[in-house]
């Protein structure tokens, strides 16, 4: 495995390597690797000739009151866990590597990039979309690869490729889940015992809504009042039907189902892509 830190360094690298037809899977991370980025590293190996990670925490997406420099940075372990899966080349800038001084940036699409996560979080998206688009360029991938967990930045990113013409097949990869059913997320080491078994509310009642959709239930507002009942212990920021632009949706068919809870202070993302259900052939 390579481990390269400069884009002239990976530009070269990646020109050595990808002759000919060879495919080329790309997994943009910002590290602290649990097993959700691992399913998308995995998926990368299996579809394509050549398989790179990216870990970079990128300073742009982060607002003036978050703690950027608290950010997880296990990077020997990542390091392992890349080998371990056969990543082919990890890149590995750093801030100033990737940012010019009054570097130009992407602007996130108003609506799409400022309603929830982009409400909490106004600005973050058009950092999450500027730093993908560079690497995008750096590496050219065959297949890009990001996990459904962050709902609204895959809906962007695909979003993104399409408006600006991208030729870059973009993978969306399901959520994983811990063995308690938590979804899988950087965030979840800052929550004590008592508050990862209170959080566990959000999965049981994606879970049950799932049920109910696959015995036919299809009436959102219903499936919502009955939802969030069962989430009166949590502080609930969102939790929403929506269609692929994110405008809330009574359509049940294709919608996702995104919401987001807070427990000991800390944001827990969480969905449901009901096309998934309804593909699978299961309901509806
Ligand atoms: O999902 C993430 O980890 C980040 O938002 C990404 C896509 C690597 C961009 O920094």
């Amino acid at each position: 495995m390579l481990v390269v830190k400069s884009k002239h360094e990976l530009v070269s690298t990646l020109k050595r390597l990808k002759t000919g037809s060879k495919t080329l899977g790309f997994t943009p991370t910002m590290g602290a690797l649990h097993l959700g980025h691992e399913s998308l590293i995995r998926q990368s190996k299996k579809d394509n000739d050549i398989s790179v990670v990216s870990i970079f925490v990128n300073p742009t997406q982060f607002l003036p009151h978050e703690d950027l420099s608290k950010y997880p940075r296990p990077i020997e372990s990542d390091l392992k866990i890349c080998e371990s899966l056969g990543v082919d080349v990890v890149f590995l800038p750093s801030v100033e590597e990737m940012y010019e001084k009054d570097s130009i940036k992407v602007s996130a699409p108003k609506f799409m990039g400022y309603v929830f996560e982009g409400f909490l979080r106004p600005g973050h998206f058009d950092g999450v979309l500027s730093i993908v688009l560079k690497f995008f360029n750096l590496v050219l991938p065959t297949n890009a690869y990001f996990g459904k967990k962050d709902a609204q930045q895959l809906l962007m990113i695909e979003k993104m490729v399409k408006d600006l013409n991208l030729s870059i097949n973009v993978v969306g990869m399901p959520l994983i889940r811990d063995k308690d059913n938590l979804a899988f997320s950087s965030r979840n080491v800052y929550l004590s015992n008592e508050g990862r078994k209170k959080a566990l509310c959000l999965s049981s009642a994606l879970f049950s809504i799932e049920d109910k959709i696959k015995n036919g239930i299809k009436d959102v507002s219903l499936l919502k009042k009955e939802a969030l009942k069962s989430l009166w212990d949590v502080e609930v920021e969102y939790f929403e039907f929506v269609d692929r632009e994110l405008h809330i949706t009574t359509k049940l068919e294709d919608s996702i189902l995104i919401a987001v809870i807070r427990v000991e202070n800390i944001r827990l993302l969480d969905n449901l892509w009901i096309s998934d259900i309804v593909h699978e052939g299961k309901c509806i």
